[in-house]
């Protein structure tokens, strides 16, 4: 296991650090790993656990959904990687999936604690749920955060990947509860009316000079 011993306190837009650790795959490389795909990486507190069992299920499950964004999975809990295995059996047999992304084995705390995964008020020293959206750049596009005793939503996490994919390809940004397919929003700095015409060509409707809405480009 190979990182700077830095405290954690990562913010969007920053790198997310490499790191090398034992996984369930074996030694896993974070940078060379990642290579320019999507990631959502994640921590759960604790192996044998039934939230976590059905967070892991949940993802795996999910597994083509994110593979079709170009997005690959990695979890990672402070328990050892030999115990992340034997789990993977249960999540299977339980959740009725074959888990095929890896889990980093973090016994040392230095992968969690290089991330910010550990919230000593809410959870002694175990890791929280936390949820990193990393970008092909390996910036950091989003993080979240729920206690060990809320179990996280992978729609929300699938609309974020959907809405970070198309706020970089085109220019607009996503409204309250936006899903993929809903109409979008118009940055307010685009006012020329040529480049409006040729950034929409769907059109716009001005509900207010700063807020107008126009249907998803790539629909
Ligand atoms: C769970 O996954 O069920 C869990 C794990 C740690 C603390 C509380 C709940």
């Amino acid at each position: 296991m190979t990182t700077a011993a830095e405290p954690a306190n990562l913010r969007l837009g920053d790198t997310a650090p490499d790191f090398t650790a034992d996984s369930t795959i074996g030694k896993l490389e974070f940078h060379k790993w990642l290579g320019d795909s999507w990631a959502v990486f994640f921590s759960h507190p604790k192996d044998f656990t039934p939230v976590c069992t059905t967070e892991l299920g949940e993802a795996s499950k999910r597994l083509p959904e994110f593979k079709k964004r170009g997005v690959k999975v990695l979890a990672l809990s402070v328990d050892s990687a030999d115990s992340h295995k034997k789990w993977t059996a249960d999540i299977d047999e339980t959740q009725n999936t074959k888990l095929d992304f890896p889990i980093v084995g973090d016994e040392s705390k230095q992968v969690a604690n290089l991330y910010g995964m550990i919230h000593p008020k809410a959870l002694d020293s175990f890791t929280v749920r936390t949820v990193f959206i990393i970008d092909p750049k390996k910036k950091i596009r989003l993080t979240m955060t729920y206690p060990a005793s809320t179990g996280r939503n992978f729609n929300e996490i699938m609309r974020v990947i959907d809405a970070l994919q198309l706020t970089d390809a085109h220019k607009v940004a996503t409204p309250v509860n936006w899903k993929d397919g809903d109409d979008c929003i118009i940055p307010p700095a685009i006012q020329d009316p040529e480049e409006l015409k040729k950034n929409y060509p769907k059109g716009f409707k001005t509900i207010k000079p700063y807020l107008r809405v126009t249907p998803q480009p790539n629909k």
